[in-house]
């Protein structure tokens, strides 16, 4: 029946439950263990269990939800860290099927049309409609045990990048270096304490190595930007439709301090500075396909990202005796005068005895930690003087091809 007839009928369209065959055969593939929208004909709210308010995290969950409005279970699906099998209308041209395919999921069409199992005292009738199994894997499966390999270089695993802001000193070279750290000292929440653009935690948090993301930042300028990426529904829109020009750029300067100003800025202002003059070629710089992409990516994970405007030790401090908390640190360069970070940056988490009490701190932090430094003679020594171990990475991002730069992490992560 389609929804007219149903209408019609006066039928609950939302309570036609699974065939057994079908549900059997996913179980079979998948091992499911939660069922957030059980048969439960003539839902009710109170009185009956709201599937969007369990805990999906760490499930293998089975959905067939409500027809009448299936995205919020998408997003729900995104914003947890789950396996999820939908079964699903065949609609190619509704959001919540967009947001599937644009995000990989993977999508099995049936042929055949499946009759579903009609609530008591309706007769079972032909569906009129395709159906499709929907596989949506924010969960990271688990890793096979290593083989043991010849003495073989083997290529970097591949970490997606979340790129937004384009952000002086983003750390987007930096994303191999830190996926192979996280995956191989794991933690549920990670905190990016000096986030600026928070590209590696988002990445982390996309490629499903974390849970949760926590950005703290002393700039609120970006902390501005940050929460309305997430949180207003008119930024992609505004995003698509604002024409580079140099009158508009410069117009939305003058009259607006909101988060959609602090991105433009970030990819219309000089590569190296927050607020640096005009870019040339200032059409090509929002990068609208990418960003929009991005930006969709992180509006989905929303729930697990907190943005905290505040001091970078204060916070890590709050959290350093919790072993399931994870930090990565990308400190501005200043610790020896004439670091960059006095040129670039508003905040400087500046001299010598921050770096200290910085170090100190990683010292007694319980969960696994990465920290990116300058490669100067006062940061490898108090490496040593904490007996951390740093090498030195190739900055491989554009620029800055030569320079070298400190990854800095402490071998033990648990005590
Ligand atoms: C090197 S940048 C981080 C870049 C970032 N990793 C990225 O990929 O975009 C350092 C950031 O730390 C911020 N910052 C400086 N001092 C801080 C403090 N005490 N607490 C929090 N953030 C601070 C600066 O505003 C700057 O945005």
């Amino acid at each position: 029946m389609n929804k007219r007839t149903h209408k019609k009928a006066g039928i609950d369209r939302d309570s036609w439950r699974t065939p057994n065959w079908l549900y059997e055969a996913l179980d079979k593939e998948f091992g499911f263990d939660l069922d957030p929208c059980p048969f439960q004909p003539n839902w009710t709210p109170g009185i009956h269990q709201n599937g969007l308010d369990l805990d999906w995290n760490g499930h293998r969950v089975f959905c067939n939800p409500p027809y009448s409005n299936i995205l919020p279970w998408v997003e729900k699906a995104y914003a947890s860290s789950a396996l999820t099998v939908f079964l699903l209308p065949s609609r190619t041209d509704t959001a919540w099927y967009h947001i599937l395919h644009d995000h990989g999921a993977e999508i099995r069409h049936y042929r055949k049309r499946i009759n579903f199992v009609a609530p008591k005292g309706i007769k079972s009738s032909t569906n009129n409609c395709g159906s499709t199994v929907a596989i949506v894997r924010n969960f990271p499966e688990p890793t096979p045990a290593p083989v043991p390999q010849l003495a073989v270089s083997r290529k970097p695993e591949r970490i997606e990048a979340i790129s937004i802001a384009q952000y002086a000193g983003r750390k987007q070279w930096f994303l191999p270096h830190a996926f192979r750290h996280f995956q191989n000292h794991r933690c549920q929440t990670l905190i990016e304490p000096f986030a600026g653009s928070g590209v590696v935690g988002l990445s982390l948090l996309y490629a499903g190595v974390i849970d949760k993301l926590v950005l703290v930042e002393k700039d609120e300028r970006l902390v501005c930007m940050h929460e309305g990426i997430l949180n207003d529904p008119t930024f992609i829109d505004r995003y698509a439709d604002f024409e580079c020009t140099k009158e508009n750029v410069r117009h939305l300067f003058r009259t607006e301090k909101t988060a959609f100003r602090y991105l433009v800025q970030t990819r219309v202002c000089n590569r190296a500075k927050f607020d640096g003059g005009l870019r040339s070629n200032l059409g090509e710089r929002l990068c609208k396909e990418m960003v929009i992409q991005n930006i969709q990516r992180a509006r989905l994970m929303r729930d697990r990202i907190t943005v905290i405007h505040s001091d970078a030790l204060e916070e890590m401090r709050k959290r350093m005796d919790n072993p399931n908390v994870g930090c990565f640190a990308d400190v501005p360069y200043t610790s020896e005068p004439g670091g960059g970070g006095h040129r670039l940056y508003r905040h400087r988490f500046a001299g010598r005895e921050r770096h200290r009490q910085l170090f100190s701190l990683l010292s007694q932090w319980r969960g696994a930690w990465l920290l990116t430094e300058d490669n100067c003679r006062t940061v490898r020594r108090l490496a040593h003087a904490y007996r951390f171990t740093f090498k030195r990475v190739r900055m491989n991002g554009s620029e800055n091809k030569w320079k070298k730069e400190l990854m800095i992490w402490r071998k033990r992560t648990a005590f």
